[in-house]
């Protein structure tokens, strides 16, 4: 099956291609085989199908690389709190009440946000992943899931069996659209023997590791208190940031951190939203990017943000950096863009499939209706989208060639089900005990 996307512009984050004013996009089943002018694509060229783009701007889908889907109960509670009281006092007790089969439910209300935002793919790390695995498989997205874990306690080593059986039953599952990795919460809630444990777990599946890292200036004061150095440089030492790591926040670092982030290719999910609502700080992106660390974008979960829109991020991520350090040039849209893509796609490991509009890349394709006043004059189109745009704008998205949204109707999730279901699940979640 042959699609051909006519009369788009198209920002296509390849550096080849750049963006293309006027062009086509031509898919074949789940592969891009071309993006440029319909002249280049020349007469000959056959398809079964055509779309009209006139109005649109096509993009890569945008990649979400950090975010807890069934967290989306817990939007709009608990909020204005720091990190520690809110885990501890608002959010744990009411996961305690959460059953296995709400997280179904919970990660399709997530990820049908997602994709009226224009996010075809997403890193996450929850407990009851293998109902977030069922929900990606029928949605259609493309998600990149890890079991919680925390120890050791006497739940730990079922996680950590829970993280294997999900590996075994998922990895590669739905055409390549669903990965596994391992997801040690983090250095405060993972002793080092269980980090170790789940460092040789993740060797064994050889698949990587999704992590919280350095959020809050108190996880870094009580990580030197405990162990005589960082939560980086306890990790470096356990060995556990030899494989793929994406590492989840980075606000607090050192610069021996920053050089052992650079040295071992850690990956970043920049979550500046999540940040700065629980008062967690600026991560230095200025300092990660000059070092050629790949930062990437991640909403975080519902509960901390408090919606899961790339498009948000991207504009924060530009936006605060040059407030902190008082200097505009710093993450221009263009660096923006690319952290909600291309670099995404690197940090989910994904880069030889996902993150542009590239010929032989998969295609997942977003398209921006930029018939709209915030998008005139028609002009540069990163700077449109990052700093005028919208999760709002989104008009239709393909993910593995497969359209999931058209005309801003989601073609794989039934959202009247989804709400009636949610408010079933709150009602009972919310409706006893002290929340
Ligand atoms: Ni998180």
């Amino acid at each position: 099956m042959k699609t051909l996307i006519k009369n788009i512009d198209i920002l296509t984050m390849d550096e080849k291609l750049g963006q293309i004013q006027g062009g086509c996009i031509l898919i074949e089943d789940d592969e891009i085989v071309f993006a440029g002018s319909e002249a280049d694509l020349g007469e000959g060229a056959d398809y079964d199908k055509i779309e009209d783009g006139r109005g649109m701007l096509a993009i890569p889908g945008l990649v979400n690389t950090h975010t807890h889907t069934a967290m989306s109960l817990f939007r709009g509670y608990a909020n204005d709190l720091p990190l520690m009281k809110w885990l501890e006092e608002l959010i744990w007790p009411a996961e305690d009440r959460l059953e296995e089969a709400d997280a179904y439910w919970l990660s399709l209300l997530a990820i049908a946000e997602m994709i009226r935002g224009g996010v075809t793919a997403f890193a996450d790390m929850y407990m009851f992943m293998e109902q977030t695995a069922q929900a990606v498989l029928d949605s259609g997205v493309r998600g990149v899931l890890a079991r919680g874990l925390q120890g050791p306690d006497g739940k730990s080593h079922n996680r950590l069996e829970e993280n294997r059986i999900l590996w075994e039953n998922w990895h590669g599952e739905g055409d390549d659209r669903i990965q596994v990795m391992v997801g040690p919460h983090a250095v405060y809630t993972c002793g080092p023997s269980y980090l170790e444990e789940v460092g040789d777990l993740a060797r064994k599946l050889g698949t990587g590791i999704h992590i919280h890292l350095s959020e809050t200036r108190q996880e870094v004061d009580n990580c030197i208190k405990e162990y005589g150095k960082s939560p980086v440089r306890h990790l470096y030492d356990l060995g556990l940031l030899d494989g793929h790591i994406l590492a989840a926040h980075c606000v607090h670092l050192s610069s021996e951190d920053l050089d052992i982030l650079r040295d071992k290719d850690v990956r970043i999910a920049h979550c500046p939203a999540s940040n700065l609502k629980l008062g967690s700080g600026i991560a230095p992106v200025r300092e990660m990017l000059d070092r050629g660390i790949t930062v990437s974008l991640g909403t975080d979960g519902a509960a901390s943000n408090n919606n899961l829109s790339i498009i948000k991020e991207m504009a924060l991520a530009a936006l605060i950096s040059k407030g902190a350090e008082e200097d505009a040039t710093l993450v221009p849209a263009s660096i923006a863009l690319e952290m909600a893509t291309s670099y995404g796609a690197r940090a989910l490991g994904l880069e030889d499939t996902i993150g542009s509009l590239s010929p032989g890349k998969k295609a997942d394709i977003v398209l921006v209706d930029t018939h709209k006043p915030h998008y005139q004059p028609r002009g540069d189109w990163a700077t449109h989208l990052v700093y005028s745009g919208h999760s709002g704008d989104v008009d239709s998205v393909w993910v593995n060639g497969r359209k999931l949204m058209e005309k801003k109707e989601l073609l794989t999730i039934d959202l009247d089900r989804i709400y009636s279901e949610v408010e079933n699940i709150y009602n009972k979640v919310m409706g006893t005990g002290n929340g």
